[in-house]
């Protein structure tokens, strides 16, 4: 490099306290205007943008460089940094300007196809095409640095706490955690593949037989499942594993960590322990293991009124009949906002959790009430099904009559949408809850087959182990959800650590001796060996990050994310690759 200017200060920083200061920048151009014998230019950089001035005084030359400079060139200015005359309160270096005495061009750029300011309304695949740009907007580097400091105070907490950071590969074997692997083919060993770790889970249970006592991990796991604003394929877990402990010792420390944590970075004082809730209390009030307390709406059980349970209307009456449920949900003061047309949106909205249609019940003037089932259910039974709710008028109650499932997600989608369209949804508002006693197995509805809900790896309620042989979909888990806001950040479980009750969970879950001893006999082997109990638990850092910046994708909050079809447009990943490496690998491909 020809010359540099030795940075005295960021843009950002400077203040009215600095006045009279003599200082270097570097930076990018925001913009540039030139008003014959004046030119203001605003310099970025990451931290912020101050205002260049040029004036008669600055010469000739000088002046004539800064008459050519365009939006993002690189630039090094040196100048003295003054009171504005017109202050500009929009930007906190709004009181001071700098007086430019000598200016560097690093690089002249040509005009971006994008526009370099935050929350520009700009179609996504540009922004991920043209991501180094887009970086350059302040929020995104606000966003990058707030994560690293999230990351820097889980390390000094943990560390505090008798953690070891520890790596683990990332070419593994394929670990059961429920979604679909990447898979890497092995050039030394033909036909054989890795996989890329869903999460570091078995290894760090490897760490606890192999004396580690307290493991941390900022882990990248992979995922090949659908996209979502709040998945990625490729994510970032804070990941941990304790020998010795039980479940109250690893909620009591996560509880200390997330108070530091918000504290620290947000100045929120968040009051501990936070609630607990189980699974099965979640559901029926909140239609949703991972529930948002910011708002009511919960969900009331119909089913136990007569004149549900023995009405005419045949969807209400066949659900129960069924051992299905009739659930509902009441919207104070919702029913002026919610018109017949925008009721039948929401029913269409519902229809991807499986509802067929919706009933809607309005507390009119007066206390009378209108209904989609005015047919069946006089004004006597409405008043009955109203009270249940506490509904009074203005309210709108909304229900659903279908298997449990359906009704759970749909009222539990609907409840937070609803929410959202009512602005109801404070970013700033942070309920933070543990959800506990999550059951050990689910039933594939499809398949009929039933599969851990968390991992084959969790413990099962101690009271409950003889339930496994003869009511397997009854046995809780000693498993435990955070949730903020609706979200789940982190989860976990205390672990088997005896042989004889791991071979029992794979027998349960279907998986054949043979099987499991090709896909788990190494763990099988290691607990053979001297196992400690022990726990754990791994929060989604891209799910935290954009939670406490406020933000409603994690796209937002990582530097170089997949698009919606999991492509990386930066470099163009996936592509194809060289016949010959096809061959290296021995592979074909037999595209259709
Ligand atoms: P789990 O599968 O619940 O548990 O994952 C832990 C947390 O990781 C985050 N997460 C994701 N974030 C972004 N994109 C994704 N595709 C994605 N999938 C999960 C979530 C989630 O709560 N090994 C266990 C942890 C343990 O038992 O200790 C595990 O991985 O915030």
């Amino acid at each position: 490099m020809e010359k540099l200017f030795k940075r005295t200060d960021m843009c950002g920083s400077l203040r009215l306290e600095n006045a009279g200061k003599a200082v270097v920048l570097n930076g990018w151009i925001q913009k540039q205007r030139n008003l014959g014998n004046l030119i203001f230019v605003d310099l970025r950089d990451k931290t912020g943008i101050i205002q260049i001035v040029f004036n008669e005084d600055s010469g000739e030359e000088l002046f004539a460089r800064a008459a050519a400079l365009r939006s993002e060139y690189v630039v090094g200015v040196k100048g003295t940094v003054r009171e504005r005359s017109a202050k500009n309160p929009d930007l906190p270096t709004g009181d001071v300007e700098v007086l430019a005495t000598d200016l560097i061009l690093y690089a002249s750029a040509e005009t971006p196809p994008i526009y370099i300011k935050d929350d520009d309304k700009v179609d996504d695949n540009l922004r991920l095409k043209y991501r180094y740009l887009d970086l350059r907007k302040l929020k995104m580097q606000r966003n990058l640095t707030f994560r690293h400091r999230i990351c820097k105070l889980a390390r000094d907490y943990f560390d505090e706490h008798g953690f070891t950071e520890v790596e683990t590969p990332v070419l593994v074997r394929s670990t059961p955690e429920g979604a679909r692997d990447y898979l890497v083919p092995s050039r030394m060993n033909p036909g054989k593949f890795y996989a890329l770790p869903q999460s570091p889970q078995l290894f760090k249970q490897l760490l606890m037989v192999g004396g580690t006592d307290r493991y941390f991990q900022i882990a990248k796991c992979f995922r090949d499942e659908d996209l979502r604003a709040d998945r990625q394929p490729e994510f970032t877990q804070i990941d941990m594993e304790l020998s010795f402990v039980d479940q109250d010792d690893i909620i009591a420390l996560q509880e200390g960590f997330l108070k530091r944590l918000f504290h620290d970075l947000l100045g929120v004082e968040v009051e501990t322990p936070f609630p607990r809730i189980t699974y099965d209390e979640a559901m029926t009030r909140y239609g949703s293991d991972k529930p948002d307390t910011r708002f009511g709406f919960e969900l009331k059980d119909l089913g136990g009124l007569d004149c549900v349970r023995e009405t005419e209307f045949k969807v209400f009456r066949e659900a129960l009949e069924k051992g299905g449920d009739v659930r509902g949900i009441c919207i104070d003061g919702g029913s002026p906002l919610y018109s017949r047309k925008k009721i039948d949106k929401l029913t269409e909205e519902s229809r991807s959790f499986g509802a067929r249609g919706l009933v809607w019940i309005r507390v009119e003037e007066g206390g009378a009430f209108k209904s989609s089932v005015d047919k069946f259910f006089s004004q006597e039974a409405l008043a009955q099904i109203a009270s249940v709710f506490g509904a009074g008028e203005g309210d709108l109650i909304l229900i659903c009559a279908d298997r449990p499932k359906v009704v759970f997600d749909t009222l539990g989608f609907l409840r937070r949408h609803i929410a959202g369209q009512m602005g109801l949804l404070n970013d700033r508002q942070f309920n933070l809850l543990w959800v506990v006693d999550f059951p050990m197995f689910e039933k594939d509805e499809e398949t009929g087959r039933i599969t851990a809900m968390h991992h084959p790896f969790t413990h099962p309620k101690e009271e409950d182990i003889p339930l496994l042989d003869t009511d397997p979909l009854a046995v809780k888990a000693d498993a435990y959800d955070i949730v903020l806001n609706g979200v789940e950040m982190g989860g976990g479980s205390i672990r088997i650590h005896d042989r004889k009750l791991q071979q029992k969970m794979f027998d349960v879950l279907g998986i054949t001796k043979e099987e499991s001893q090709i896909k788990f006999g190494f763990l099988l082997e290691a607990f053979k060996y001297g196992a400690p109990p022990h726990g754990g638990l791994a929060y989604g850092l891209d799910r935290m990050v954009m939670l406490l910046a406020g933000e409603s994708s994690i796209r937002e909050v990582m530097a170089f994310p997949k698009n919606q079809n999991a492509q990386c447009l930066v470099s163009n990943a996936p592509n194809t690759v060289d016949e010959e490496q096809l061959e290296e690998l021995s592979i074909a491909v037999t595209e259709k």
